[in-house]
């Protein structure tokens, strides 16, 4: 019996070694170990053993199977390999060529300039708050101390949608609409991102470009204050050495009002061609809260004082990177946004 076991369990190794397919070795599987497999039927006829025989041959019927058994598993492995490799072939994949790759959008420059301006503000303390592109004559013009005919309107060339509507041509408008929402309450800090408008188009204007707005209303807010935070910004925005210098300027709004220039990001003061050889870099306008804005507002001019700014982000991002032509950054062109 046990030569018979072993003549089985070579034959078993040998059909499954041969085996091409796995459906062939499923055949072979069932012709040894299944119900009316060859095995089975040596290992059924076990009880007629004497019971000195049956421990040894027991133990050989064990060896033996698995010894097919491990057969089995070897080429069952190498089976579906095979099935694999047979596959991808027919279907003509080739898994060792390179993937394809996975383009990763980046921020554009404006955005990574006007968060940048943002992070700064909200680190002291000041909150985000917008308002609509699509503004009146009074919220743009008239409670900014601009009333009809008054020569600063044309400071600024406005597209008109019709006699009281227009594309708002700067963020100051947002200062008196959150003023009127918030008084009387103090302090107001806010700083205002956003779309502005005005019919302007050429190497260093667009017609569309993005401003940041600033405001802060309060007891006791002096020039100093104005002062402090700007230099602050300034140096935070184009490094620790920036310089600034605040010229006296007009706003309507705004009185005293001032300009606000950085030491030339290029030349570091000393003058060359980006600055015109003055070694200032205008970045910003500025100034104290018109008494009569704060009014309009409904804050009482005799109890709170406040400064506002604002700026251009197109003009800071492009000062920033050493940009010289504004319509870059609006051409869409990857070769130009690859490089933020
Ligand atoms: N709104 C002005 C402009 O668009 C910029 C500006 C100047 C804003 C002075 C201010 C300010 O808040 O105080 O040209």
């Amino acid at each position: 019996m046990e030569e018979k076991l072993r003549i089985i369990e070579k034959d078993a190794r040998q059909a499954m070694a041969s085996a091409g397919s796995l459906e062939e070795l499923n055949e072979i599987r069932l012709k040894y170990l299944g119900k009316k497999g060859e095995l089975t039927q040596v290992l059924r006829g076990m009880g007629a053993l004497s019971a000195e025989e049956r421990p040894r041959i027991g133990q050989v019927a064990n060896e033996v199977r698995a010894s097919i058994d491990q057969e089995l598993a070897a080429r069952t492995t190498v089976l579906k390999e095979l099935a694999i490799g047979q596959r991808l072939k027919e279907e003509g994949i080739d898994v060792t060529l390179p993937g394809v790759p996975v383009l990763r959008g980046g921020r554009h420059p404006l955005s990574i300039v006007s968060e940048e301006i943002q992070t700064f503000f909200l680190g002291l303390g000041y909150s985000i708050a917008d308002g609509p592109e699509i503004e009146t004559d009074y919220y743009n013009f008239e409670a900014l101390n601009l009333p009809k005919d008054h020569p600063a309107r044309d400071m600024q060339d406005t597209f008109f949608i019709n006699n009281q509507t227009l594309l708002r041509t700067h963020t100051s408008p947002v200062q008196v609409r959150t003023m009127e929402k918030m008084a009387p309450e103090l302090p107001v800090k806010i700083i205002v991102p956003g779309k502005v408008y005005r019919r302007d188009d050429d190497a260093t204007h667009s017609p569309m470009f993005s401003q940041v707005e600033g405001l802060a209303v309060d007891r006791r807010i002096t020039f100093s204050d104005l002062k402090g935070t700007l230099d602050l910004f300034a140096r935070e925005m184009f490094g620790p050495k920036t310089k600034t210098r605040f010229r006296p300027s007009y706003f309507p709004f705004t009185e005293p009002s001032a300009e606000v220039d950085i030491s030339c990001v290029m030349c570091g003061g000393k003058g060359c061609r980006v600055c015109s050889h003055t070694g200032w870099l205008e970045i910003l306008g500025s100034g104290m809260v018109h008494p009569q804005v704060l009014e309009v507002s409904g804050y009482n001019s005799e109890q709170v004082t406040g400064f506002a700014f604002g700026m251009g982000v197109e003009r800071i991002t492009m000062l920033k990177y050493g940009i010289d032509d504004l319509r870059v950054l609006f051409d869409n062109d990857l070769r130009f946004l690859q490089q933020f």
